[in-house]
């Protein structure tokens, strides 16, 4: 039985090759898009998330617009990284379809009380969607499997020495996830510096087809901008990592640690302080990504997608 999901994200490169992945692997059931502002504004990740299933031959996938800006603080965007299209670098096609009507929160609800057995929930950007998900619809808690999201960082940030930018955009809204007691998996920049697609990769993939030259075109521009801003020419496929745990929880090895988030100072905003050496006294709140192998990680993400082809509903292997 495929595992049911719903990708709460902000296309961003990343998130695109996260929506592709999802769809291309058997194991999973994408039920549906919701987006959330991050990367981008959320009318730019909505039209992106709608214009990733139109190359992937999909437009029959729900997809909802979110959060335009964090709970209670300004929106800042990373359209350094990813353009301000937020997609910036391949030629993508026009969408082939509209977002449902309504916002975001209230079709996660819709599609949570409809579903036959509980939802995994893969948010791969701020998690400002998820935060009003819970405040909004309490009821849809056991609705909910867990929650494996793309954010944090044990170590080192992005956006500032101490915070990663997903959790960094809206902090508030993360501490509420990770205070849900919900069953949370931290899927951090520790796991995702090392979720790559090497410049072989991108070869291979540009070779195999419509599907496989866009996610190609989109290393392309992500690794430049890595190259550009980080003075390291990576393509760190961040929010795939967090599709590849639900897939095979084998290539990143997690463990159980109490991680709070910084929301008060100035200097630390949006770090997620993972207590790692269990020094704090405070209870284990999530499972947190720690290793992963690597190569297995990029081999999956090049199979599957060397597998998806964009005409409508189609992808061998299924
Ligand atoms: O820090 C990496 C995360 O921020 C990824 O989700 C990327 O898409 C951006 O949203
Ligand atoms: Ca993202």
């Amino acid at each position: 039985m495929p595992t049911p999901i719903i990708l709460d994200c902000d296309p961003g490169h990343d998130d695109a090759i996260a929506i592709l992945l999802a769809l291309a692997s058997p194991e999973l059931d994408l039920v549906g898009i919701t987006t959330v502002a991050g990367n981008t504004t959320v009318d730019k990740t909505t039209v992106n998330a709608l214009r990733v299933l139109a190359v992937a031959g999909r437009p029959d996938v729900p997809v909802a617009a979110g959060a335009d800006r964090p709970l209670v603080r300004e929106l800042h965007v990373a359209e350094h990284i990813h353009g301000v299209s937020g997609l910036d670098g391949p030629e993508v096609p026009e969408a082939a379809s509209e977002p449902v009507p309504g916002h975001a929160v209230e079709a996660m609800a819709g599609w949570l009380a409809a579903a036959a057995r509980p939802v995994t929930l893969v948010p791969t950007g701020p998690l400002t969607n998820i935060a009003l998900l819970l405040e909004r619809h309490p009821q849809v808690r056991p609705s909910i499997e867990r929650i494996v999201l793309m954010g944090g960082s044990i170590g080192l940030g992005n956006v500032t020495p101490s915070a990663e930018f997903n959790i960094w955009v809206d902090p508030d809204a993360a501490a509420a996830v990770f205070g849900s007691g919900l069953d949370v998996t931290m899927v951090g920049l520790d796991v995702t510096h090392h979720t790559l697609l090497s410049v072989d990769d991108s070869e291979v993939l540009r070779a195999s087809g419509s599907v496989g030259r866009f996610v190609a075109e989109l290393t392309d521009f992500f690794r430049a901008r890595y190259a550009r801003i980080y003075g390291d020419p990576i393509a760190p496929i961040h929010d795939a990592a967090a599709v590849a745990h639900v897939i095979d929880p084998t290539i990143i090895k997690t463990r159980r640690l109490n991680v709070e988030v910084e929301t008060a100072s100035p200097l630390t905003v949006g770090r997620t302080v993972v207590d790692l050496m269990g020094v704090s006294g405070r209870s284990d709140n999530a499972w947190v990504g720690v290793t992963v192998e690597g190569r297995r990680f990029s081999e999956l993400l090049v199979d599957r997608l060397t597998g998806l082809d964009g005409h409508a509903g189609s992808a061998s292997g299924l």
